[in-house]
């Protein structure tokens, strides 16, 4: 028996974003959405049972996680444990390399890694779809990081059972026309702390009188995305990644109380991307609850945008990524 497995995954960054949810308890979101997984920042998790012990232990970058973080791994452990009908505590430890203050949400590769791990350890046998479900009860957007490259998550039916609703949202593969894509990450100064993504969330739908327009044009911009993914039209993808983007961000602009992500340094970010594009260079952004900009580009372009994009937001650190692979159980 297993008893202990270990597993890596990767962030992801929406093109088409995910934003409300239609079930809370269970991580249904509002609408469909789609990602990009990146090759960079890992988070590698291992779950090891302890039949001996009385509770979980989570441990974060060497340190045992507290708080919410921990709140949510142990619930999540609860779940997987209920599905395999097993009982024991686990150890649970986890490395993440996003740079601490980089501003890229890590609970797409954490519970996308969790899910793996954790399914192995207590024996769920589950296939990829299996696993993008259970990872969504952990954090929406980790159905996603399940798979490499472009994943759209399907937002699945309403209309029936919570079991249902359930086994119809999950995130599988997107085919793609060659591409050659980058995510240039901009990391602008955060200030002060951030409303959460899911608290933010939860007033937009409740509050926003542009909400739903908002998920009902991403219905479109989801229809358009596949035939850009499709026929490999970069500047079409970004194009729409771009539009549907803003348009989240208006959506909370107009909740009450705002929720207001992006900052004076996002929006000089912005307009060094406006002024690639004038100069030729297709160059486009996305920005998720936070004020970092990620600009979709060509591969061949990304030092030069990279470098743009360092000048507009002086003092921040700049990465750039490329289509990364799924998640996977590493050999023990
Ligand atoms: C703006 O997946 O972090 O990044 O499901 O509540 O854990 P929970 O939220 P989360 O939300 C991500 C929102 C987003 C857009 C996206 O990734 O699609």
């Amino acid at each position: 028996l297993a008893h202990s497995a270990t597993a890596v995954a990767h962030p992801n960054i929406a093109l088409i974003k995910y934003w409300g949810k239609s079930d809370e308890r269970l991580f249904l979101p509002r609408t469909d959405s789609l990602s990009m997984t990146l090759d960079i920042f890992p988070t590698t998790t291992r779950v090891r049972l302890a039949p001996e012990a009385g509770q979980d232990t989570v441990t974060f970058n060497g340190r045992p996680a507290t708080g919410e973080a921990e709140r949510r791994i142990i619930a999540f452990l609860e779940l997987v444990r209920e599905r395999a009908g097993r009982a024991e505590r686990a150890d649970v430890d986890t490395e993440n390399t996003v740079p601490t203050g980089a501003g890229l949400a890590s609970s797409a590769s954490g519970f996308a890694a969790l899910a793996v791990a954790a399914a192995a350890a207590y024996g769920l046998e589950l296939d990829a779809a299996g696993l993008s479900r259970l990872a969504r009860r952990g954090s929406g957007s980790a159905s996603r990081s399940i798979f490499g490259d472009f994943a759209v998550w399907h937002a699945g039916r309403t209309d029936g059972t919570p079991e249902e609703a359930d086994l119809s949202s999950y995130a599988e593969p997107v085919r793609t026309a060659p591409l050659d894509p980058a995510l240039v990450i901009a990391v602008v100064n955060a200030g002060p702390k951030e409303v959460s993504s899911r608290t933010a969330m939860r007033r937009t739908m409740d509050t926003s009188p542009l909400f739903e327009p908002w998920a009902l044009s991403s219905k479109g911009d989801l229809a358009d995305m596949r035939a850009a993914l499709g026929r490999g039209d970069l500047p079409a993808v970004g194009e729409i990644a771009e539009r549907n983007a803003l348009g989240m961000h208006a959506t909370m602009l107009a909740a009450r109380p705002a929720v207001r992500y992006l900052s004076p340094a996002t929006l000089t970010v912005l307009d060094s991307v406006l002024a690639l594009r004038r100069d030729g260079v297709p160059a486009y952004a996305t920005m998720d609850a936070g004020p970092n900009v990620k600009v979709l580009c060509r591969r061949a372009d990304a030092d030069r945008v990279a470098e743009t994009v360092r000048a507009a937001a002086p003092g921040g650190a700049v990465h750039i990524a490329g289509p990364g692979p799924g998640a996977r159980l590493l050999a023990e």
